[in-house]
């Protein structure tokens, strides 16, 4: 069988797919390949190895009716119309539970970094201005004890949640359609979505992209904020509405934001490039290398038990298998 590798990830996923006995062709360029293009190459392949930045749906995948399974290499797999996916009788799978407590660090470390002013103490320091201890500058955001609201306590928003209980003594509100007994036993309360916005001092994003979750978080929610509240965004960018959101900053609706993704990646709103109430960083959760070579293993092993008929690892659609 013939697998097709959209851009290079981490070596291992090769070795293991062609240990399976696959015959595998690598996109040599590191550059996003059109539609047309990535049509082009799946012409006689039976698999897909997609990246988050491979937009996949029924245009492509008519164009390419040798697929029959679609590896996306993470998690999230909102770049993969699932549904003209399962129409068509194509698998896609993702690369679950590996990058969850990777994620969590980033999404941490912009928490801390919002919170005490890291980048313009930074700056300052490095324009040579510290010239004397400040008793009144850079006044940041307590974190130990403060409330840490959680949108969607799945796998990453309880990691979340864990550090800033266990570490910091927050104090947890989440909000998910159901009761999680791994929240609640951080002390983690359940809240409607309202009184999580109102009460909490940060707020992290963890909810997966889809129509029910795009712009989430807009001009409503932030009035609805702390003027003092710091978000958190390592989801998906367009859970939040941008422009909205640089806004927010400008007019100080609120106080500050930490973003790994973006609502039109790779561009960033202007408002946002140009405030230091932004740290921002270019879609860098689940990167360290121990995590992107489990990742690139998991994509591999998908595909490797999709041809062997084994169980697969993650599937996302596992109603059109056999
Ligand atoms: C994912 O896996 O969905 C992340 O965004 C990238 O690792």
């Amino acid at each position: 069988m013939k697998v097709y590798i959209a851009r290079p990830i981490p070596q291992n996923a090769y070795q293991i797919l062609r240990d399976g006995g696959l015959d595998v062709e690598i996109n040599p360029e590191n550059r996003i390949l059109t539609k047309s293009e990535l049509i082009q190459k799946l012409q006689g392949k039976d698999i897909l190895l997609s990246l988050l930045t491979d937009p996949v749906d029924g245009e492509v995948l008519d164009g390419a009716p040798s697929v029959k399974l679609v590896s996306n290499y993470a998690v999230g797999y909102n770049n993969i119309d699932v549904a003209a996916a399962t129409s068509r009788g194509v698998l896609v799978t993702n690369t679950p539970g590996v990058l969850t407590e990777t994620t969590a660090d980033l999404a941490f470390c912009l928490l801390a970094t919002c919170a005490r002013q890291i980048l313009p103490a930074d700056s300052f320091t490095r324009e040579g201005k510290f010239d004397k201890w400040e008793p009144l500058g850079f006044l940041g955001q307590e974190m130990y004890g403060a409330t840490l609201g959680i949108i969607g306590a799945g796998r990453i928003g309880t990691a979340m949640a864990k550090r800033g209980a266990k570490g910091f003594d927050m104090n947890i509100l989440y909000s998910d359609p159901k009761p999680k007994s791994d929240m609640e036993s951080l002390g983690g309360r359940k809240v409607e979505m309202d009184e999580l916005l109102a009460q909490s001092d940060f707020i992290s994003l963890h909810v997966p992209l889809n129509e029910s979750t795009k712009h989430l978080l807009g001009k409503q929610e932030f009035k609805k904020m702390k003027k003092s509240a710091i978000l958190i965004n390592t989801a998906r960018g367009p859970v939040v509405d941008e422009a909205a959101l640089a806004e927010a900053l400008e007019t100080g609706e609120i106080a500050g934001v930490g973003l790994d993704v973006y609502e039109n990646e790779p561009t960033i709103h202007p408002g946002l490039l140009k405030t230091q109430k932004a740290v921002i960083v270019p879609h860098i959760g689940s990167a360290s290398l121990k995590t992107r070579e489990a990742m690139a293993r998991i994509a591999a092993e998908n595909i490797v038990a999709f041809v062997n008929g084994t169980e697969i690892p993650a599937p996302v659609n596992p109603e059109v298998l056999p």
